[in-house]
């Protein structure tokens, strides 16, 4: 491919995990680290487009010179990310977005004191950004979403993804099994990219660095 095969393009793209805030000092997240986000905004800097990065919570530093907009929740999220898209060619949905957040946020701590032995906590479900993205995206652009599973048995794993891209409705869907030690904090990744009607387009592993390029070849 050639080197700067992006040039001229928009691509918006969002890393990391969501947190959702139960009380002033606590939230609900999760164990993604942003890598794989950070790798595909990286990838795309350096093959010439315009990147912009959303980022929740990152554990590792985002690419020296792109543009960044930090958020922690899903609501705050989609609020940038839609904004965002009205200008882009490309987005990519990397991040890990909570599905749920807390029905209230306390304006003080939970304390032990008044929940006693056990503490439920009521959840209400956040907006499908990714599927409203697909929905309205406008002529030519390019959406791709991510699918971190559990599932063990790879065809089952595809089966899953099948279905989620068609209620997603994205172009393309990247498939990443994870696990207590597979895909979020890891260096490295292996995925199976399917584009929309469901047939695997795509299949690679390595650094997250070259897994970003091999789905940017797609994109392209
Ligand atoms: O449904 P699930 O969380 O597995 O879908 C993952 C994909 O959907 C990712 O691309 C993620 O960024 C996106 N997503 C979203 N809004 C949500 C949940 C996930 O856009 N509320």
């Amino acid at each position: 491919r050639g080197g700067v095969d992006l040039a001229g393009k928009r691509i918006v793209v969002t890393a990391g995990g969501t947190r959702e805030p139960l009380d002033p000092v606590r939230f609900l997240g999760n164990r993604s680290s942003g890598r794989q986000g950070v790798a595909v905004a990286a990838a795309a800097q350096a093959r010439g487009a315009d990147v912009l990065l959303i980022a929740a919570h990152l554990e590792v530093d985002p690419p020296e010179g792109v543009e960044l907009v930090e958020v922690q929740t899903a609501l705050e999220l989609q609020e940038a990310v839609t904004e965002a898209a009205r200008s882009a060619d490309i987005v990519v949905m990397t991040a890990a977005v909570a599905d749920y957040r807390p029905a209230v946020t306390r304006e003080s701590k939970i304390k032990k004191s008044e929940a006693g032995d056990t503490l439920s906590i009521e959840l209400v479900a956040n907006p499908d950004i990714l599927a409203a993205l697909s929905a309205t995206r406008r002529d030519g652009q390019v959406v791709v979403g991510f699918a971190a599973e559990t599932e063990p048995d790879p065809s089952t794993l595809i089966e899953l993804g099948r279905t989620k891209l068609a209620a997603k409705g994205s172009d393309f869907l990247v498939l990443n099994q994870v696990g207590w030690e597979q895909g979020f904090a890891t260096e490295s990744n292996e995925v199976v990219v399917l584009r929309k009607g469901g047939d695997i387009v795509m299949e690679a592993s390595g650094s997250k660095l070259s897994v970003a390029d091999r789905i940017l070849d797609v994109v392209v």
